[in-house]
């Protein structure tokens, strides 16, 4: 009709105002509230981060104490969550059991539907960014059909995480201090990411006034298509398939050829036309877990090849195809031992704080409205109903 901007997939569309995160796609650079991201990942922590996103500063050490404090005061679930669990099969996606547990925390908590209350809000804020680890661990011992394991206090957030899904009864679990800071900075690495999918999934439900706990479920269906978080997932059982070097060739022929819908996972991005700052951090990280866990896998050299044949092809020089955040993060998150199926909910757990940060972001905003894009309609013109037995 003329009277809209027509742009599907809003390749050009900016839907709001943020303050929160800064990305500039062509030079590969992305700030948090002004800060390098390879800044953060080396020198900061994960709540330290969480409090920077949320609060718009960094905090002295008494406020980030405490923040963590407060944090870890919020990081039982309810005992009656442990049944809902039960209800989904054994072999659920942990994303599927993501989705369902976090909706259901809308149900425990009937004060968070005041969200006109910035105080009320805050609680929201941290008891998500406190629950997502337990959640996810949950989920994961559900899955290997071990009991749960109760948060512990004296552990760090990344620590307290750890122990929840590696400790099994009966036997001592020490925290891995190694495994604990590269865990941390992959947590990091997904806090934030301005207007992805996710977020706007996030941002388009909170703006009709929805349960922020349910808005967060959104993100996270959101999140675990391919396209988006789930890419970490799928990057790695690429990997696998793709097996020795030696099989690169054939896989980037795919890639390239406009009949087969294969995509290199793990490569391109919307907004970085250039390499994507977190991918250059995750490579890093690999190196540094491998070298103190002294392990390797051999999958790390596929990739650096993948990478290297890739980054000196036509068809990716021409496209400016380079690593995502998500091409290098399983490999780490194997070494971890994480199984494939747990790293998009890892990713869900770090991004619910750019989530919520973006939601309270949005609130308060006093210009806010309700998000109700419009359409370029293609259906039939007004016609005339025809009865059954008529047609
Ligand atoms: N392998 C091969 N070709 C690709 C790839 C890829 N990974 N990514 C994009 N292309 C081609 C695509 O076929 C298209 O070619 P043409 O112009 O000839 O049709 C061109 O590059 C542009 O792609 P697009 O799909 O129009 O670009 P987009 O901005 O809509 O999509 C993307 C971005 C991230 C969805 C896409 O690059 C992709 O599917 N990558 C693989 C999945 C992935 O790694 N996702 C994680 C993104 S980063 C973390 C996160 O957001 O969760």
């Amino acid at each position: 009709t003329g009277k809209f901007t027509y742009d599907p997939g809003f390749t050009s569309t900016a839907s709001c105002d943020s303050a929160l995160t800064y990305i500039d796609g062509d030079e590969g650079v992305l700030l948090h509230r002004g800060y390098p991201i390879g800044q953060l990942a080396e020198h900061s922590s994960f709540m330290e981060v969480s409090y920077l996103l949320l609060n718009g500063e960094l905090p002295s050490a008494d406020e980030l104490a405490q923040f963590s404090r407060t944090i870890t005061r919020h990081t039982m679930v309810h005992e009656q969550l442990s049944v809902f669990y039960r209800g989904f099969r054994r072999d659920a996606h942990p994303m599927a059991i993501m989705c369902g547990v976090v909706g259901a925390l809308s149900a425990f908590y009937h004060d968070s539907t005041d969200i006109s209350d910035p105080e009320q809000r805050k609680i929201s804020a941290h008891r998500l960014i406190a629950k997502m680890p337990t959640i996810a661990a949950m989920a994961y011992k559900y899955s290997v059909g071990q009991p749960f394991v109760y948060p512990r206090n004296d552990l760090s957030y990344t620590g307290n995480f750890l122990r929840m899904t590696f400790a099994v009864p009966a036997e001592e679990y020490e925290v891995n201090p190694i495994v604990e800071r590269a865990l941390d900075r992959i947590f990091i690495l997904h806090a934030d990411h301005e207007q992805n999918a996710s977020t706007s999934t996030v941002r388009l439900a909170g703006s009709s006034g929805a349960n922020p706990f349910a808005c967060i479920a959104a993100g996270i269906a959101c999140l675990w298509g391919p396209a988006h978080g789930g890419a970490n997932e799928a990057a790695l059982n690429m990997l696998k398939e793709i097996g020795t070097p030696d099989r690169i060739p054939h896989y980037i022929a795919r890639a390239k050829d406009k009949n087969d819908p294969f995509r290199l996972m793990g490569f391109g991005h919307r907004v970085y036309k250039n390499y994507d700052p977190r991918a250059t951090v995750m490579q890093q990280t690999v190196r540094e877990v491998f070298a103190s866990l002294k392990v390797t896998d051999p999958l790390f050299e596929t990739a650096l090849q993948l990478e290297e044949i890739a980054l000196n092809d036509p068809y990716f020089i021409d496209k400016k195809l380079f690593p995502n955040v998500d091409f290098y993060s399983g490999i780490i998150l194997s070494a971890i031992g994480f199984p494939t199926a747990m790293f998009t909910a890892l990713f869900a757990l770090a991004r619910t704080v750019g989530w919520v940060a973006q939601w309270n972001e949005m609130i308060s905003d006093p210009g806010q409205k309700i998000g109700r894009p419009r359409q370029l309609y293609t259906g039939p013109a007004q016609r005339d109903y025809v009865p059954v037995d008529k047609r």
